[in-house]
């Protein structure tokens, strides 16, 4: 395959540390491209647009779960580590799609799910045949209830999607018994990582994969896995989620480390080294930065940068942050604006700033798409200026927005039934992806297919052949600034300088005196006027950069 830039198979010499600059495309599966018209998207629509995928200029994929599941929470309730959900494809679709992202240079990271597995597994399926205290039950976290007829949970543990994070067993003549454990919804049960079979089965699904050949994996609640042997009730202080002091029953427990150890010599073993990247939900640098030393992992989703709002100073303080923590430890920063857990930043960042960020409050403020995605463009600029690596997640190359208004009965997403139907969920940052054509399914599906989730008609205005060849795009901001950020030297290092500039505005430098400016001030920003400007999300007028905008440039020598 040829293209703007020379595909040079990751398995060349040059590929130490890969990781540490690279941009990676997050692929949700279902979403995606639909090649065989069932609505649901797979690995031969993957391959289909393998060559959009190189043309963008990114350096890897992160595919979501494509094991066999019954898709209670998308695919992150796996029934079986090593195969393939028939409707997504095979396993020779999967070793094909390898080869092929190999040959246009793309590395391809799957996505671990060793928290939990699906209530369809095998495992589970004989834990629950097998009954109370049996070695088939010790792979699970099963208890008695409290109460006189034990029917109260074992404690008081809430599932991350709503209610209880217990569920009883039932007997097939309909006697209840003992309880699991899901932090999740009832159809993922927890595994118990105190047990070596566990620990030595998700080795054994590592070098499964790694020896096919793929890259990395993206690991699934990587600090969730070791729980409080007690299982003591939640103290109240505790019970939200975000940052906490001293120990948590089950958020980032000491003990989760030695796990992480483990993979890292696993994956070490490999010629490539296969890459580890941590789905960490640790609010505190110094926390996260302990599973980044460099026995562990070698990186971790920054979801802090993805929560902050478009305040210079909120964002200079967390990029700041950032950097010094995963300086501490040697590790490589990372940047990701959104993913299929969140709401789509065109949406965040058109909503007006209240200085409380808080899911129920957001959802019902309005929002202004034309600003989002203003501010958007800028922030994409943002964070492909920073030293490290970047996570896209597909569709914001786009432009796309959160689709607000699906229909109550098509909502999937298992948290609009925990929640009795009070939070609708991560749908609407799901829904797939408009490729071309004039009305759904826009080539997601062939024409006449049904998308799993209704693609709005507005979204017209941005697939990706209205977008292409339009300087004014999404699309090709987003092409332009991944060329140039291969290509531009002052990008290829890790450092960063802040400059001087006025209140509400961002400006650092990089090497070869490269800079970035972004304007969130509201009042125009008065740029040097000797400069060489590299790519600008708004035109200049006067030397001015306008509200919401950046821009790259190299600054004259003087
Ligand atoms: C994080 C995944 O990103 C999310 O989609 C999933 O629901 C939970 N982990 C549980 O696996
Ligand atoms: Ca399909």
């Amino acid at each position: 395959m040829t293209g703007p830039r020379s595909a040079s198979h990751p398995d060349a010499p040059s590929a130490a540390g890969w990781w540490r600059r690279a941009v990676v495309y997050q692929v949700y599966i279902r979403s995606f491209a639909d090649a065989n018209g069932d609505g649901i998207g797979d690995i031969a629509g993957i391959r289909s647009r393998l060559p959009y995928l190189h043309d963008l200029g990114i350096d890897a994929l992160w595919i979501t779960p494509w094991y066999p599941s019954p898709m209670a929470d998308g695919g992150y309730d796996v029934a079986d580590y090593r195969g393939i959900d028939p409707r997504l494809g095979s396993l020779a679709d999967a070793d094909q799609l390898l080869r092929e992202a190999h040959e246009n240079g793309i590395r391809v990271l799957i996505d671990l799910v060793p928290n939990h597995t699906s209530w369809s597994h095998a495992w589970f399926h004989e834990a629950v045949a097998a009954g109370p205290w049996s070695p088939a039950r010790a792979r699970y976290i099963f208890r008695d209830g409290r109460g006189p007829d034990g029917d109260e949970p074992p404690n008081n543990w809430q599932s991350a999607f709503g209610s209880s994070a217990w569920t009883r067993v039932v007997e097939p003549n309909g006697r209840p018994e003992q309880w699991y454990l899901h932090l999740f919804a009832s159809e993922q049960p927890d595994l118990d990582w105190e047990n070596p079979e566990v620990r030595a089965e998700f080795e054994s699904i590592l070098r499964f994969w790694f020896d096919r050949g793929f890259d990395g994996v993206r690991i699934d609640v990587a600090d969730a896995l070791v729980k409080d042997p007690a299982l003591p009730d939640m103290p109240p202080e505790l019970s939200g989620a975000g940052s906490f002091p001293g120990e948590h029953p089950h958020w980032d427990r000491p003990g989760v480390h030695e796990i992480h150890r483990s993979w890292r010599r696993l994956a070490d073993g490999y010629e490539p080294r296969r890459v580890l990247i941590g789905e960490i939900g640790v609010e505190d640098p110094e926390r996260l930065s302990r599973y980044l030393r460099p026995t562990q992992l070698h990186a971790a989703f920054n979801f802090p940068y993805m929560a902050t709002p478009w305040v210079a100073s909120a964002l200079r303080n967390v990029i700041d942050a950032t950097l010094e923590a995963h300086g501490r430890v040697g590790a490589t920063p990372t940047w990701v604006l959104s993913n299929h857990d969140a709401t789509r930043h065109v949406t965040r960042l058109g909503r007006p700033y209240t200085g409380v960020r808080r899911r129920e409050l957001d959802d019902i403020l309005p929002v202004d798409i034309a600003l989002g995605t203003r501010r958007a463009r800028a922030a994409a600029l943002l964070m492909l200026a920073l030293p490290g690596g970047a996570y896209l997640y597909q569709g914001e190359e786009l432009g796309l927005w959160e689709v607000e208004d699906l229909p109550e009965e098509v909502l999937e997403d298992p948290i609009w039934e925990r929640s009795g139907r009070t939070v609708r969920g991560r749908d609407g940052c799901r829904v797939p992806i408009p490729w071309e054509g004039d009305a759904p399914p826009f080539g997601f599906g062939p024409p006449g297919s049904t998308p799993w989730l209704p693609q709005p008609a507005a979204w017209r205005s941005v697939t990706v052949e209205t977008e292409t060849s339009d300087p004014a795009s999404m699309l090709e901001l987003y092409r332009a600034a991944l060329t140039l950020r291969r290509a531009h030297p002052g990008l290829a290092g890790e450092e960063l300088g802040w400059l001087d500039s006025p209140a509400g505005t961002l400006l650092f430098g990089r090497a070869d005196r490269f800079r970035c400016a972004v304007n969130l001030s509201g009042a125009p920003l008065a740029l040097p006027g000797s400069r060489t400007t590299l790519l600008a999300t708004e035109t200049v007028v006067d030397d001015c950069l306008a509200p919401d905008a950046a821009i790259w440039f190299v600054a004259a020598r003087s």
